[in-house]
């Protein structure tokens, strides 16, 4: 049997599929790495635990909403209760003027953007290229192979700033950013996985200016951001203009294993998302926006992330932070990425004589799993920066425990990597 160009593009292989095998063998004890430093898979909180628990009792007891949940085919664009209850609490928590009719529910973030690359990336009608522009490289693993057509990613090579002793910054390089008429979509994650980094307001504001002025959308990843689940540690407010489109997922509230996320777009851009998941899957799964809708509509979903799962968060980040200072060699030129939010701490190892790969190799050998940086920096044309193979992504998601046992490991690596 032989396999469309489309079909070895699709199922090749690719970085986020070998980090989930990883992840998954190592899950299901087949693996040789029980420290999983690697992962995207967020923390099992206790007080979030006890909520998935109530809702599924209130759930399973009435048999209305268990049939609803069960037994109901939802419209492509999901439950219509869910789509204006997450209208109204954007509209409160952050006066956007949107309704139902710009919000699209799909199968998690991930499928969301799948749906949106191909929908603006790719051969337009007049039989020009249409390019998705990542401003600021490194991005998210999970984007690198989702284009439907080769050579639709593009990416920016970052300014950095040495911020302190062992600390640097990504910020976008504006002056290298000037999107021609090919880009036909920009996209940052905010908060930014791998780096942790926090695009900030002003940046935000400049990239939107872009898009205005060349009527392309902003696409925003808010995996890790405001409203939920709010793994943010830096200021950032988030922002609407016509431009914008926001990805909302319910993953790293918590529920990742509901497959859930929110598109809120312009209506346009919406409607499109709900006709591709029409065509691609017929209806959401209901589980995930039956278990979070009346969380959404009380504005509890807010709560929860600021009073739960971002102190949780914070606190594993800054006990992540102490077992590096602890745990690695204090004059080895290792750099850390300023923590601004997400489940990660990016680390840099300037001028190291091993890759980030061969790193990966020597850890998973030794029980420890991180990912190797340099599957971030997808769609950026200069293979010869040596920075994007001098990274690896390490989560704090684990136990404490975990966390600790891994760093130090990680520690005596870094001192021998020099
Ligand atoms: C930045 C970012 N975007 C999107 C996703 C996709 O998540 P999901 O499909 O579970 O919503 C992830 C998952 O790790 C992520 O880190």
């Amino acid at each position: 049997m032989k396999f469309s160009a489309l079909g070895q593009n699709l199922s090749g292989g690719s970085g986020i599929e070998s980090l989930m095998d990883d992840l998954g063998k190592a899950l299901s004890g087949v693996g040789p790495a029980p420290l999983m430093l690697g992962g995207g898979n967020p923390a099992h909180i206790p007080e979030m635990e006890a909520v998935w628990k109530s809702r599924m009792e209130q759930i399973t007891a009435d048999p209305a909403v268990l049939r609803r949940t069960l037994s109901i085919y939802d419209p492509p664009r999901g439950n219509a209760g869910v789509l204006k209850a997450l209208a109204d609490l954007l509209r409160k928590e952050f006066g956007w003027p949107v309704g139902p009719e710009n919000i699209a529910v799909t199968p998690g973030g991930q499928t969301a953007f799948y749906f949106l690359f191909n929908l603006f990336g790719g051969r337009r009608a007049d039989g020009t290229p249409g390019r998705i522009l990542f401003p600021l490289m490194p991005e998210y693993i999970g984007y690198a192979n989702q284009a439907l057509e080769p050579g639709m990613f593009t990416g920016v090579q970052p300014g950095i700033s040495h911020t302190g002793p062992h600390r640097f910054k990504y910020h976008v390089d504006f002056k290298n950013l000037s999107p021609g008429s090919d880009v036909a979509a920009m996209c940052v994650s905010r908060p930014t996985n791998p780096s942790g980094n926090l695009i900030s307001d002003a940046e935000l504001r400049h990239l939107a200016d872009i898009a205005a002025q060349r009527d392309i959308p902003l696409i925003i990843d808010n995996a890790y951001g405001w409203p939920f689940p709010g793994i943010v540690f830096g200021e950032a407010k988030p922002l609407w203009t016509g431009q914008t489109v926001h990805v909302m997922s319910l993953s790293k509230f918590g529920l990742p294993g509901t497959r859930t996320a929110f598109v809120v777009a312009p209506p346009e851009v919406a409607a499109a998302v709900s006709s591709m998941m029409a065509v691609t899957g017929l209806a959401n799964g209901n589980f995930g926006q039956a278990i979070a809708g009346p969380l959404i509509a009380s504005g509890e979903i807010v709560r929860l992330s600021r009073e739960i799962i971002r102190p949780f968060y914070l606190r594993k980040r800054d006990a992540a932070l102490e077992a590096i200072a602890e745990f690695f060699p204090a004059d080895a030129p290792y750099a850390l990425h300023e923590s601004e939010g997400a489940l990660f701490l990016w680390l840099w190892l300037d001028g190291a004589k091993k890759t980030s790969r061969e790193l990966y190799e020597i850890l998973k050998k030794r029980g420890v799993l991180i990912v190797p940086g340099d599957y971030f920096f997808f769609g950026l044309p200069d293979e010869g920066w040596r920075h994007r193979r001098e990274c690896l992504r390490i989560s704090f998601a684990m136990s404490d425990a975990d966390v600790r046992a891994g760093l130090k490991i990680i520690g005596e690596e870094v001192a021998r990597a020099f």
